[in-house]
């Protein structure tokens, strides 16, 4: 099977003035198909940047990237941008819905350049209500976030991930504004997504959340530290 996700000695720094900050000191390692992964380390350890590396939302600085096979490092910029609506579905740890958008329009966002008929947009609000559904918020379409608790905002950010149909997600402390409940929940959601075959990767601090995947990477001052299956 070939990895849809494959990086080879990435590296990123970051520059402003004269300091360099090393974040990625070469990091490889490959993700499969229908894998649930999470990645675990200590705060700074340069997470989340790998996150944004592997979601196209940053270019590595050396090494290389292949999402599905294709250099994302030779793309111009708007490729990147389609591959991104393509493949990906992001979820972050403080939601970024629009708070006065109600929990529907949230999950239609990432359609709102798609030109289409009227047909077309009923077929869109269709699949956004089952989406919606499908993380247990039907009672919900119209509410704001505001009205919403954590982990319902939380589940309408996977649904507005999932609305592209993308082949990975990638969640960034997805649990981490929850309470233990909660992110019961959410794990539990994300697996079953996993289940339907989705490629999710998670980075998290909790190690209960860390435990629930598949496979365990740790990182520690922008270098793989361990790559395991979890028991
Ligand atoms: N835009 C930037 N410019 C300069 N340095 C940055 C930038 N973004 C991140 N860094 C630095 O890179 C390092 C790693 O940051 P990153 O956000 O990837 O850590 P993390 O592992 O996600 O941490 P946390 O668990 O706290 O979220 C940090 O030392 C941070 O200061
Ligand atoms: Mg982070």
């Amino acid at each position: 099977m070939m990895p849809v996700i494959s990086l080879n000695q990435v590296e990123k720094r970051y520059v402003s003035g004269s300091v360099i900050t090393e974040v990625l000191k070469g990091v490889t390692f490959s993700v499969l198909p229908g894998e649930l992964v999470s990645i675990m380390g200590p705060s700074g350890a340069g997470k989340s940047t790998l996150l944004y590396i592997l979601g196209c939302l940053a270019y590595p600085s050396a090494g290389q990237y292949k999402l599905d096979g294709v250099d994302v490092g030779t793309l111009p910029d708007v490729a990147l941008s389609r591959l991104r609506n393509e493949k990906l579905g992001f979820v972050f740890q403080s939601f970024h819905l629009i708070p006065q958008y109600t929990a529907l329009e949230n999950v239609l966002l990432p359609t709102v350049y798609s030109k289409g008929s009227r047909k077309e947009k009923k077929q869109l609000t269709d699949r956004a209500k089952e989406l919606l559904d499908l993380v247990g918020l039907s009672e919900r379409y119209h509410y704001l976030p505001g009205e919403l608790s954590g982990g319902q905002r939380q589940r309408v950010a996977i649904a507005r991930a999932l609305m592209n149909n993308p082949e990975v997600i990638l969640a960034d402390e997805p649990t981490g504004n929850l309470d233990s409940r909660q992110s019961v929940e959410i794990v539990a959601l994300l697996r079953e997504l996993n289940e339907r075959g989705r490629t999710i990767i998670l980075v998290t601090h909790d190690p209960e959340v860390g435990r629930q995947a598949r496979r365990l990477i740790t990182i520690r001052d922008g270098v793989i530290q361990s790559d395991e299956p979890c028991s």
